[in-house]
């Protein structure tokens, strides 16, 4: 993972040694490259440059303000899928006009509230949404900005838990039914059709899916204009994978050009809505070891991190690579678990690590859907997080409070 390598025998994150930052914030303690952000959002500026696109980070991926925040100051616009996400985004100082508003299952509340700081974009899932976001916009006096979320039925050939674009998912609308439902909002005057919306799935390695998707996407667009129906923009979604172990990943300029090739003759603007692969590998998990448990059958790193900081190894069974911060000794082979009573509380199984009790561990892959996927399961405080710039090392969550975890419960009178 570049940012985070070896210098003088310890790992670093950019400038800092991970030493430093548990020795200063304790673990577990997430830790980001700001570098590391910066040049994955330079690789989708440059596969765009020359169209008209505006790249709109997926909040759920890493929703930390000043994550939020350097994406912000880049330029990017933000796709989120809930009213918190909506408050986080303003709250890190980015503009309203420039988010879209995806999910299956928006209250009216939450319309309200994007209605009222003027978003770019609703991506409506279903027929229902469609009246409801009308009646919410009538009630307001104002238009409601909408794209229809399509779902294409195309298999994106990645972990079904997150495949989003086949028939079986809850998500969007069948689009065989789109050109009806477009027909629908164009008669309701509160709605104001700005373009199409489609996203397949997370973790996607292979750029056919998403071509084919944006390909049947721009059939829908043509029928469209067929019916007096013109469209501002395009959204093909997220869904570029990342490295967590030997995958071969393309680059992002391999994976977006079958995508682009799709559109091209297109006018629209093309929206991206791309999480993991702007902060995936921009991230680890510092953890310390409590203890190196010798059991009959296997070897155990008992570490202070758990699946309530990561829980993508007990959710997915996904792989992270887990790598000593200053190796020295033998390697041997552990199970790295974390203190949680599971037995799913894993982190990685069977990973040869030349560690004694008491090391530290980075836990790499750790920027996307980390922290954002934390519990306080086991009255666990979630972990602390910092952003490495260059030589500085920035806190950018504080470690959370136990006190804090049961400030709202009351007992009994
Ligand atoms: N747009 C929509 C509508 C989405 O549902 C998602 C992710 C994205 C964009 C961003 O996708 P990305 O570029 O990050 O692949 N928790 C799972 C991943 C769930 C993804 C859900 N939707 C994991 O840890 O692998």
């Amino acid at each position: 993972m570049k940012h985070f390598e070896l210098r003088d025998g310890t790992l670093h994150a950019e400038g800092v040694s991970l030493e430093r930052i548990a020795a200063e914030h304790g673990t577990p303690t997430f830790v980001y490259s700001r570098a590391a952000l910066t040049e994955a959002h330079a690789a989708y500026a440059a596969a765009l440059s020359g169209r008209d696109s505006m790249l709109c980070y997926a909040v759920k991926s890493n929703s930390n303000l000043a994550i939020l925040n350097v994406f912000a100051r880049l330029g990017t616009g933000f796709d989120i899928v809930s009213g918190g996400e909506l408050a986080r985004v303003v709250a890190a100082g980015a503009d309203p006009g420039r988010v879209v508003f995806s999910g299956v299952g928006k209250t009216r509340d939450e319309m309200r509230a994007a209605l009222g700081l003027g978003i770019y974009c609703f991506n409506v899932e279903s027929e229902p949404e469609l009246h409801r976001l009308a009646e919410v916009a009538g009630t307001l006096g104002v238009r409601a900005p909408i794209a229809l979320r399509v779902n294409p039925d195309v298999d994106p050939k990645t972990h079904p838990y997150i495949s989003t674009g086949l028939k079986c998912n809850k998500f969007g609308v069948p689009i065989a039914d789109a050109r009806r439902l477009y027909r629908t909002a164009a008669g309701l005057p509160q709605l104001d059709i700005r373009g199409i919306a489609c996203h397949i799935g997370s973790q996607l390695l292979d750029p056919a899916p998403v071509a084919e998707a944006a390909t049947k996407v721009v059939a829908l667009a043509e029928a469209l204009n067929a019916d007096g129906i013109e469209l501002a923009h395009l959204d093909l979604g997220g869904g570029l994978g990342i490295r967590y172990d030997d995958e071969a990943v393309p680059a992002t300029a391999d994976y977006l050009a079958p995508l682009l090739a799709a559109l091209a003759g297109r006018k629209e603007r093309l929206l991206l809505e791309p999480g993991r692969s702007l902060v995936g590998n921009a991230g680890v998990l510092l953890s310390r070891i409590e203890y190196l448990k010798r059991g009959e059958d296997r070897n155990f790193a008992i570490i202070d991190a758990a699946m309530n900081d990561l829980a993508r190894p007990a959710l997915y069974d996904a792989y992270h690579r887990i790598a000593e911060v200053r190796p020295h000794g033998e390697a041997q082979t552990y199970d790295v678990v974390g203190p949680v009573c599971e037995s799913g509380d894993f982190l990685g199984r069977e990973r040869a690590l030349a560690v004694q009790q008491e090391d530290l561990v980075a836990i790499f892959s750790a920027g996307a859907y980390g922290m954002t996927m934390s519990s306080n399961y086991n009255t666990r405080a979630r972990a602390a997080e910092v952003m490495v710039d260059g030589k500085a090392a920035h806190l950018i969550r504080e470690r959370e409070r136990v006190d804090a975890l049961f400030a709202g419960e009351r007992l009994l009178p």
